[in-house]
This record gives C-alpha cells, sequence and structure tokens, in this order.
C-alpha cells in the first residue's frame, strides 16, 4: 500500500531528478559544443574557405617553398583559385561537412614536386601563423594539424633536408 509520506517520497524524488541531479553530462563542461563537429566548431563554409584562400596565398610566395623548381614551375602553371577549391572541399569534407572532395589524391598531385621535410615543415609553420592570425582555438587548431599530419606519408617525397 501507498502510503501518503511514500507519495510525498515520490514526489521529492522526482523533483530532486528534474532539478539537475538527473543530468550528470551537463556538469562537465558544454557537451553540446564537443558533440559539434569540427566543421562546425570553425564556422562551417565560409570561415574555412577564408582561412584556406589566406593559407594558399601565403604558400605560393613562400620562397623556402619556391626555391624547389618543381614546386615553382606548378605554381606558375597550377591556378590559386583551383588550388583553394580544391583544398576548401578537402578540409570541409575531412572535418565532417556536407562537402564531397573531387581531386586527385594526394601522391598524385605531390609526387612530381619532391617535396622535402624541410618545405613539409616550412608549410605547417604557415599554416599555425594563419591559423592564429584567425584565432582558430587550441583545440581545433591540434585537430586541423592532426587532418594535416595524415596527409605526410603520401606528399614527402624526399628525406632530403
Ligand atoms: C609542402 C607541402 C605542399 C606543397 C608544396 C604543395 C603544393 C602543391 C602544388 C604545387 C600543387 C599543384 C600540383 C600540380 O597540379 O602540378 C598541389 C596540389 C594540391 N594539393 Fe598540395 N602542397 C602541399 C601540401 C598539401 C596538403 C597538406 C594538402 C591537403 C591537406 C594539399 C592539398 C592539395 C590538393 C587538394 C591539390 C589539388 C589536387 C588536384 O589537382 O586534384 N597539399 N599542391
Amino acid at each position: 500500500m501507498i502510503t501518503r509520506s511514500t507519495k510525498l517520497w515520490m514526489v521529492f524524488v522526482l523533483i530532486a531528478l528534474v532539478a539537475g541531479g538527473f543530468q550528470p553530462a551537463l556538469a562537465q563542461g558544454d557537451p553540446k559544443q564537443e558533440q559539434k563537429s569540427l566543421y562546425d566548431r570553425l564556422g562551417g563554409l565560409a570561415p574555412i574557405s577564408v582561412v584556406v584562400s589566406d593559407f594558399i596565398d601565403a604558400l605560393v610566395v613562400d620562397a623556402v617553398l619556391n626555391a624547389n623548381p618543381a614546386i615553382d614551375a606548378a605554381r606558375k602553371r597550377v591556378p590559386a583559385p583551383y588550388l583553394k577549391y580544391h583544398v576548401t572541399a578537402m578540409v570541409c569534407q575531412a572535418t565532417g561537412g556536407p562537402c564531397q572532395y573531387g581531386g586527385r589524391g594526394m601522391k598524385e598531385s605531390h609526387a612530381h614536386l619532391n617535396i622535402t621535410e624541410r618545405e613539409w615543415d616550412q608549410m605547417i609553420a604557415r599554416f599555425k601563423e594563419v591559423l592564429a592570425k584567425h584565432k582558430v582555438p587550441p583545440k581545433e587548431t591540434q585537430e586541423l594539424l592532426a587532418i594535416v599530419a595524415s596527409t605526410r606519408p603520401d606528399i614527402v617525397m624526399s628525406t632530403k633536408k
């Protein structure tokens, strides 16, 4: 039999649960923000396209990269807006956005450039500068660097420093 005092206890427990004790996840930061894709946390396609555009602009004038004759020749032959389009779609897709990258694979696109470790490090330094300029937070910066790092084995062809 449910007595009056049992009923009172049940109401009390229900209120305690609804009042917050039933939502332990909310106490540990903002789970909604953590569940968001990297694409959404970066602000979507518009900010991603701006960061990529600045990044490509920094690379095409970079003296260390252009000292490699194959990179210099490709830079003069391949339009920067074409690279911006493909790299934007790639970053959009890799971060969980709605785009589909339609360009060539990384090995095929870079094999003839004979990219060295030094040139790779230079590209990463330029990338970090652009992310800092756009105030990309540390967590998102690390995630973007990890995505770029995953392409390294297909892009760095020469161990020459
Ligand atoms: C030191 C590093 C890099 C250099 C010097 C470099 C340079 C270049 C150059 C010159 C091209 C045009 C090649 C050609 O068509 O003859 C190219 C293509 C491309 N690169 Fe890179 N790249 C580097 C790293 C990366 C990374 C890290 C990514 C992406 C995460 C990337 C994505 C692309 C894409 C999507 C294309 C176009 C592919 C296509 O034509 O279908 N590159 N890159």
